[in-house]
């Protein structure tokens, strides 16, 4: 997918995104609660930077647990930004946030961000090099020794596990019994749509971006999570 192409599919799933993935929640809310504990530390008046935040899930979680942190939105896609918006206005923190739509190339560089999430954003870049290049700029953001959480969708190395991963994933996702033929159709997708790589190699790419000891704190299915810090 070229960015015009991510661009217009996020656009006409905005309105019905969180609904959508309505059925994962119990997911999303683990890999919340432990990404509390992933920025214990970081002080009462932190940065935070939110990489394609989507409709602002990350967002919203921490800031009703944060009453000082201030946030900045990157998110490409128009109308899920006005979704991220209007539901930090909703939950009364908009005033705390930035919202720049757009990538990471064009946010301005004023700030030195304590921390930042990219949850399911780097799995779009399919390029190797280009999404090293993504962690990079995200590492260019931070201070130094600024945290970074980052989860993606991740495969395994053996072909038979990740054949059984991917069904199992495709039932996690399915409120009806999955066939095959749903198992083949998801797995064409994600092939075309997005990089699904092995954890090891996304983690090398972390590092290799300018992050140290990437530590894998979740792991829900084809999610994996890892937090890592700036060197
Ligand atoms: C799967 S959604 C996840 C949204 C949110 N982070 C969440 O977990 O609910 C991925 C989001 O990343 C955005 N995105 C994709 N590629 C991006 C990039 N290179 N830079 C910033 N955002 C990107 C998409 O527009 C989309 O809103």
């Amino acid at each position: 997918m070229n960015s015009k192409e991510l661009e217009a599919l996020f656009d006409q799933q905005a309105a019905g995104y969180d609904q959508q993935w309505a059925r994962q929640a119990p997911v999303r809310d683990c890999l919340h609660f432990l990404l509390e504990s992933v920025f214990s530390e970081l002080p009462e008046n932190a940065h935070l930077l939110c990489v394609g935040a989507g409709t602002g899930q990350e967002l919203l979680y921490l800031a009703a647990r944060h009453p000082q942190w201030r946030f900045t939105a990157v998110e490409p896609s128009s109308a899920m930004m006005q979704e991220c918006r209007r539901n930090a206005e909703a939950q009364g923190v908009a005033e705390r946030c930035d919202f720049h739509t757009g990538y990471l190339d064009s946010l301005p560089r004023e700030t030195e961000f304590d921390a930042a999430t990219s949850f399911l954003v780097s799995q779009f870049i399919l390029d190797p090099r280009a999404r090293i290049g993504f962690f990079k700029e995200i590492a260019a953001r931070l201070k130094p020794a600024g945290i970074l959480a980052s989860s993606d969708l991740t495969a395994r190395a053996d072909p038979q596990q990740q054949a059984r991963l991917m069904t199992l994933w495709a039932q996690v996702l399915s409120a009806e019994p999955v066939t095959p033929q749903v198992v083949a159709r998801m797995e064409q997708a994600y092939h075309r749509d997005v990089a699904v790589l092995p954890a090891d190699n996304v983690e090398a790419m972390i590092r290799q971006a300018g992050f140290t000891a990437p530590i894998p704190f979740f792991q829900a299915g084809m999610i994996r999570a890892w937090s890592a810090r700036r060197d």
